[in-house]
């Protein structure tokens, strides 16, 4: 038969040139379709004689086949080439970082607290916990603070109102985290190591004081606690809490009612370019008071000072926020002013932990 070749040509180009599966479609139905040209010719070879039917059967079919062959190869290349385009713009690195979304903010105040408890828990301190409504008994007379004591001025208490005619002595805001070592101590006798964190109450306000602010207590009694002791734990809550390599503490002595020998503690520091940085330098900074537990203090809560001693501390825990946050002025801290939440605050789900870093 002649124009077969002439056919082949022309649907294998227009194969080639189908650059979509209709198009491709399209060409099959005009070659091999019922009405398409191939099948048209098919039809003419029943007026054939035998002969010339039989040799044109045979090329007829093999055009049909050879066509039908390169439709399969052009419609398998296409699906190919369309899923390359489809994984080349629809690409999607799964390794990269989701969005953080701000579920609110964590006060300085309480990612301190949170990162403290993280270190006193991993060295065995629990958690104690006392009203901030305290009695005066509480407050001053177990510590040794009695009436006529000076620090009871010097302490700036608020007192809460009493109804006329009422005339025992009354509450106050609590002014230290200290009478929660009298409370652990009646409730869990000794042995016994407790920090307690929370707020405290005093008549004062300037930049570096408000009427309320927070402390941290810290209480170790056993049979042969020592200042070393107290040395080694603050050196080392100093250490992790600051997140440097190593620290220096000054033990000054001091007084306080409630411990004997009694010590202020300071950290060794530099002020360099206004920029503070902790564990170098040539100055130092006041950071907490401390000593043994006063005998009186043991006997108050009912722990024989005979048989047990041991070491308390008190830290204010605004202030180490504003040193390891640089935060400058402290009244900011409870201005609820969310601007400036955003800016010191820390993500809600990010939990402090030793293994996991302080402060990510
Ligand atoms: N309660 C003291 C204050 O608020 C701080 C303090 C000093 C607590 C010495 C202590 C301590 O436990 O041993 O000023």
């Amino acid at each position: 038969m002649d124009g077969l070749d002439t056919l082949k040509a022309k649907y294998l180009t227009a194969v080639a040139d189908a650059t979509d599966e209709s198009a491709l479609e399209e060409v099959r139905v005009a070659a091999l379709g019922k009405k398409g040209e191939i099948s048209a010719m098919m039809a003419t070879l029943g007026k054939m004689d035998p002969e010339a039917r039989k040799a044109a059967g045979a090329s007829l079919n093999a055009l049909k086949d050879e066509i039908d062959a390169a439709l399969r190869a052009r419609k398998a290349g296409l699906a190919d080439a369309a899923l390359d385009e489809r994984l080349r713009t629809e690409w999607l690195d799964v390794t990269l970082p989701g969005r953080p979304r701000r579920m609110g903010t964590i006060h300085p105040v309480s990612q301190v607290m949170e990162e403290l408890t993280a270190i006193f828990a991993d060295m065995g301190f629990a958690v104690a916990e006392g009203p901030q409504v305290e009695s005066d008994w509480y407050n001053f007379d177990a510590l040794n603070i009695p009436p006529e004591h000076p620090a009871r001025q010097e302490h700036d208490t608020f007192f809460m109102h009493r109804a006329p005619g009422d005339n025992r002595p009354p509450h106050v805001l609590r002014t230290h985290t200290s009478p929660v070592q009298i409370r652990a101590m009646m409730d869990k006798g000794a042995p016994i190591r407790v920090i307690a964190p929370g707020r405290v109450y005093r008549m004062d306000m300037d930049q570096t004081h408000t009427p309320m602010f927070h402390q941290v207590e810290g209480l170790a009694i056993d049979r042969d606690i020592s200042m070393a002791n107290l040395k080694w734990c603050l050196e080392e809550f100093c250490r992790a809490f600051f997140e440097v390599p190593s620290v220096e503490l000054r033990f000054r002595a001091s007084h306080f009612p409630f411990t004997e020998p009694s010590a202020e503690v300071d950290i060794r520091c530099s002020w360099e370019g206004g920029q503070l940085k902790i564990g170098q330098g040539d100055k130092w900074m006041e950071i907490l008071g401390s000593g043994m537990v006063h005998p009186k203090v043991l006997t108050a809560a009912g722990v024989n000072p005979d048989e047990w001693q041991g070491f308390a501390f008190g830290m204010g825990i605004d202030r180490i926020a504003m040193l390891k946050y640089g935060i400058p002025d402290l009244r900011a801290f409870f201005e609820s002013d969310l601007r400036w939440l955003r800016h010191y605050g820390f993500a809600a789900l990010d939990m402090p932990d030793l293994p996991g870093g302080l402060s990510r």
